[in-house]
C-alpha cells in the first residue's frame, strides 16, 4: 500500500513537472527589423526586449535584429505570417499588398503635424485599420513614429521643377510613386538596406527620409543637398501574427499589451527627440546643406502633387481621408 502510494505520488509529481514545464515553455519572440539601433524604432526594440524580459523571467525571451540583419524589406511581412518571426515594424508604406487603408499616411501634405497624425492614429479609424488585417493573418498592435520626410538630392530642391528627370528611390508604395511621377521625377522602389549605395554609385540621384534614418544611415554623406520639405510622414505599424497573438498564454497576452503601449508613448516621445538632434547632428557634419523652403515654394510643391490626393482617394476610401483630414483639427 505504501509503495504503492509512493510510486503514485512521484508519477503524479514528474506529470505536474511535465505539465507545468510544459506550461512554462519560453516564448520567443523574434523582433525583425530594417533601421539601425540608434533610431527611434530601435530603441523601441530594445525597451520593449528589456521590459518584457524584465517582467516575464522564464516566460518570454526577445530577440531583436537590427538593419535587415534577419529579414529585410520586401521579406519580413512574410516571415511573419510564416511564423519566422513574431513581430515587425515596418513603415506604413509598405503595407500596399496587405489593404488600401494604410495608404493614407502616404499621402503627400495630408497631416499638418504629428499631433494630427496621433489624434487619426488614436482615434476610431486609426483603430479600426489596426485591425483590417486580421483575415490576412497580420494583427497591427500600435503605431510608432519615426518622424515627417524631407527631400534630398544630388542638386538643390526648392521648386518642384527641380526634381524633374531625377531619379528618386521610394519605398515599396504606389503613392509614393505617384507623388514624385506628380513632380516629373523617375521613382525607384528600394530595399532600404540597398539605398545607401544607391545614393552613392548614383543608381538613384535622391530620396525622401526623415532626419533619423538620414543620420544613421549616413545618407547626408552622399548626398549634398536636402530641403526641409516635411512633406509626408514616415511611421511605423507593429505588427504580429495574428494566430501567435491570439494563442499567447493568458498570462502574458495582458503583460505584452501594456509594455507595448508604454513602449509606443516612448518611442513617439524619443521620435521627436531623434529628428531634432539628428537634423542637427547632419547639419553640423558639414556634408550638406539644408535648404528652407519659403511659403510659397511649399505650397507649389502642395499644389503639385495635391493630384495624388485625388487620385488615390476613391482607393483608400473617402471615409478614412476624410477623418484624417478632420484631425487637423485640434
Ligand atoms: C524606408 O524604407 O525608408 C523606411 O521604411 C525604413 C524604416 O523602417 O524606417
Amino acid at each position: 500500500m505504501h509503495v504503492k502510494s509512493t510510486i503514485q505520488a512521484i508519477l503524479a509529481s514528474a506529470a505536474l513537472a511535465l505539465l507545468t514545464g510544459v506550461a512554462q515553455a519560453e516564448i520567443v519572440i523574434k523582433f525583425s527589423h530594417v533601421v539601425a539601433e540608434n533610431t527611434p524604432k530601435g530603441q523601441g526594440a530594445l525597451k520593449f526586449k528589456k521590459l518584457a524580459e524584465e517582467r516575464l523571467p522564464g516566460k518570454v525571451k526577445v530577440e531583436v535584429y537590427p538593419n535587415s540583419q534577419l529579414f529585410g524589406d520586401g521579406k519580413e511581412m512574410e516571415a511573419l505570417l510564416l511564423g519566422d518571426v513574431q513581430l515587425i515594424a515596418p513603415s506604413l508604406s509598405k503595407f500596399d499588398r496587405y489593404t488600401n487603408q494604410i495608404q493614407v499616411f502616404d499621402l503627400p501634405f495630408l497631416f499638418n503635424d504629428i499631433a494630427a497624425i496621433h489624434r487619426f492614429q488614436n482615434g476610431p479609424t486609426g483603430q479600426a485599420i489596426l485591425k483590417s488585417m486580421t483575415k490576412k493573418g497580420l494583427i497591427g498592435l500600435g503605431y510608432w513614429d519615426n518622424g515627417m520626410k524631407q527631400l534630398s538630392a544630388k542638386k538643390p530642391l526648392k521648386m518642384p521643377e527641380d526634381a524633374k528627370g531625377l531619379k528618386f528611390r521610394i519605398q515599396a508604395s504606389d503613392i509614393l510613386e505617384a507623388q514624385f511621377k506628380a513632380v516629373g521625377a523617375i521613382p525607384q522602389k528600394l530595399a532600404f538596406s540597398e539605398v545607401y549605395s544607391a545614393l552613392e554609385t548614383g543608381v538613384v540621384d535622391g530620396a525622401e527620409n526623415p532626419w533619423s534614418n538620414a543620420y544613421s544611415q549616413k545618407f547626408y554623406e552622399v548626398q549634398p543637398y536636402f530641403t526641409e520639405s516635411n512633406h509626408g510622414y514616415l511611421g511605423y505599424m507593429l505588427v504580429a501574427n495574428n494566430k501567435f497573438w491570439e494563442d499567447l498564454p493568458a498570462d502574458v497576452r495582458p503583460v505584452l499589451e501594456k509594455i507595448l503601449a508604454e513602449v509606443t508613448a516612448e518611442v513617439n516621445k524619443s521620435a521627436t527627440a531623434f529628428s531634432e538632434g539628428d537634423r542637427q547632428k547632419i547639419k553640423d557634419s558639414g556634408k550638406t546643406q539644408i535648404l528652407q523652403l519659403t511659403p510659397e515654394q511649399r505650397a507649389a510643391w502642395q499644389t503639385a502633387m495635391k493630384p495624388v490626393l485625388d487620385q488615390f482617394t476613391p482607393k483608400i476610401g473617402k471615409d478614412i481621408v476624410d477623418a484624417a483630414m478632420a484631425a487637423n483639427k485640434p
